[in-house]
This record gives C-alpha cells, structure tokens and sequence, in this order.
C-alpha cells in the first residue's frame, strides 16, 4: 500500500532539511573523543506553529478526521505537550475546532512551567483547554469530554497521546524514505537515526518504514519516556508492527526495536544536569536550539554513547531532532539556575 492511499492533509514543510554538524564532532574531537560523522534532520523545522515531529504525524491524522466528517479535534498530554500545541495548530489549519484535555504529571516546579511554553502557544491558537483534576480518572475525563461534544451536537475526533497510533504513524513511515533517500543521495551507505522515544509513533513509523523500504539506516530510539524500559519497547513494537501491517510491509522480528536506556534520569519531563550539557553544547556549537523533556535527553544520550566509543569514527550517525524548542521557555529557571 503507498503512503498516497491514506487521507492527509497537507501541514508540513516537506523534506525538512538534513545539515551536517562538523561543529558538533570537532568539539568532541576536541575532548579526545573519536566522534562519527553527524547529520541532524531538521523535524523541528516541520513549519507548523512551532514545528516539531507531532505535525507528520497530524497531516495523516486531520486526513482521517476530514475524511470522518469530524468538526473537533480531541487530544491529550502534559501541561507542556508539544503534541498538544501542534495538533491545536493542525486543527485551526484545517478549519476544526481544537480542544485539549492536560494532565499535571509532571513534578516540575518552575514559576513558568504552567504558564509559558507550549500553554502559552495553546492559548493564543484558541484551544479549548481542560484540565484533568487532581485524583480524577483521566481517561473517563477524556470519555466525558468526547461524549458531551457529541452531545450537543459535534462530531469530535479523539487523536491519542503523542498521535501515536497506526495512522500519526504513517508520518514516520514516510519520512524514513525522506531520510534513507538523502543519504542514499549523498552516497553514505552506514548509517543509524538516533531519536528521542516516548509514545513511540516516531519510532513505530521509522521502523515500519525501514520494513517497507527494505533497506537503510538502522534506527535507535533513545527512551526519556518511561522507566518500565521492557514494556516500552513491547509497545514499540505493537506499535511498529501495526502501522507495517497498514503498509503491507514485512513483518517485523521480535527484536526489531533497539531502545537505548540511562537518559530519563528521575522521570518524565523532570530535567538532568547532561540534559542541559546537552542544550547548551548544541547551541553554542552549532546555532541549534534543542529543548529540555525530549531532544535535549536524547542528545544527552547520542553524546554519552559517542563518548563511550559505541559508533565506530567511520559510521554516520543522524539526529533526528523532533522538535519542542518552545519548552525551553517553561523551564528558564533551570537553565538561568545552572549558569548562575
Ligand atoms: C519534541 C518531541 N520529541 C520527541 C517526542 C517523542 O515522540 P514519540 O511520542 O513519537 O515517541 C515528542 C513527543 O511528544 C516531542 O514532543
């Protein structure tokens, strides 16, 4: 089946650029570490209200909802969701009414963490906002919200956590051939794409899409989501299999996730002193901002395993950046705190 086949609606700015970061290795190479080639795949510059990885996941997702006749977008996540935002922004795009159920999970107390950020990009995109009470229940929240807009009279479209089932999927199913075309073009044959993991549709869909594809880069999901690490590479891979089976892809082997663990330190969303090493190295190298609950733990990770001498010098290693620049100012204090 060809990506062509699935409703979707056109959000993204496609292909995202794909930059060589020699600033990036020559700073390691600097520290005495034998560093590989590095590319970043620039996802967070999907273009939509912010960018970020949510909006190639979305465009299937508002097809689907389009398709269904749906008048509301219905989604879920933390305060800061960077999936929240962009699937507000996608909703107002395509002429649907946004409305975002938030969950207070994550223990960061930070003056701006409820306010800025991505909360504040919700607000002005008109989302509707609900806020799961303290102690409630929040998937009877959610089926309390989808039933009282069917109620009265709307046709509402519930896009799960991270967008992250079969169909936001596709969005990385599709962009693995984005990637896998480029390097093929470049004339670089090993490679890997290391990324950030939480709901797993960014994973699910590059490993569904290398499955179609036959051929190219390996893909290591960097965990920042969960400390159950086993039963989130089970749903990876439920996940993964789903979304080739849509596809008409191979069927997938048991051990096609790698998840790469030791990066999340106490918990979702809570921040690390190499999270921050991370940002700040990333920034002040190359000129590119990362953000603090994903790419920032994800690049933390790339670097710990590069300094550990896991990619050999001649492999190409691709970052794939996925975007949530905006959380950045949710959490100022903690930078300020750590330069003060
Ligand atoms: C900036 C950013 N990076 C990475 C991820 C993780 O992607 P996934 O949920 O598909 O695993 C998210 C998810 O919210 C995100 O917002």
């Amino acid at each position: 089946m060809s990506f062509a086949s699935f409703p979707r609606a056109s959000l993204a700015h496609l292909p995202t650029p794909l930059a060589e970061m020699k600033r990036l290795r020559a700073a390691l190479e600097n520290e005495g570490v034998a560093a590989p080639r590095l590319f970043i795949k620039r996802d967070d510059c999907t273009g939509l209200a912010g960018g970020g990885n949510k909006t190639r996941k979305l465009e299937f997702l508002i097809g689907e909802a389009i398709a269904q006749g749906a008048d509301t977008v219905v989604t879920t996540g933390a305060l800061q969701s960077n999936h929240a935002r962009q699937t507000a922004a996608a909703a107002v795009a395509a002429g649907l009414k946004p409305v975002l159920v938030l969950l207070d999970m994550v223990p960061y107390k930070g003056r701006a963490y409820r306010r800025s950020g991505n909360r504040l990009l919700d607000d002005l995109l008109g989302a509707e906002v609900r806020i799961v009470p303290e102690g409630a229940n929040p998937a009877a929240f959610i089926k309390n919200t989808l039933d009282e807009i069917s109620s009265s009279g709307g046709k509402p479209f519930f896009v799960p956590t991270g967008g992250s089932n079969a169909t936001g999927s596709l969005g990385y199913a599709a962009a693995y051939f984005e990637i896998a075309d480029a390097l093929d073009a470049l004339g670089i044959s090993s490679a890997r794409i290391v990324h950030g993991s939480s709901s797993g549709g960014t994973q699910g869909g590059l490993v569904a899409g290398a499955a179609l594809r036959g051929k190219g880069p390996a893909i290591h999901g960097i965990n920042v989501y969960r400390a159950d690490h086993a039963a989130m590479m089970a749903d990876i891979l439920k996940l993964a299999r789903a979304t080739a089976e849509k596809l008409g892809a191979p069927a997938l082997a048991d051990d096609a996730i790698i998840l790469e663990d030791g990066f999340l330190g106490e918990r979702y969303g809570m921040p690390t002193d190499a999270m921050v090493e991370a940002v700040k190295l990333v920034a002040r190298s190359e000129g590119i901002l990362l953000d603090p609950v994903y790419t920032g733990k994800a690049m933390a990770g790339l670097l710990a395993l590069i300094r550990a001498g896991r990619f050999p010098r001649d492999e190409t290693i691709v970052f794939l950046h996925t975007g949530g620049m905006p959380g950045l100012f949710a959490y100022e204090e903690e930078f300020a705190a750590q330069d003060a």
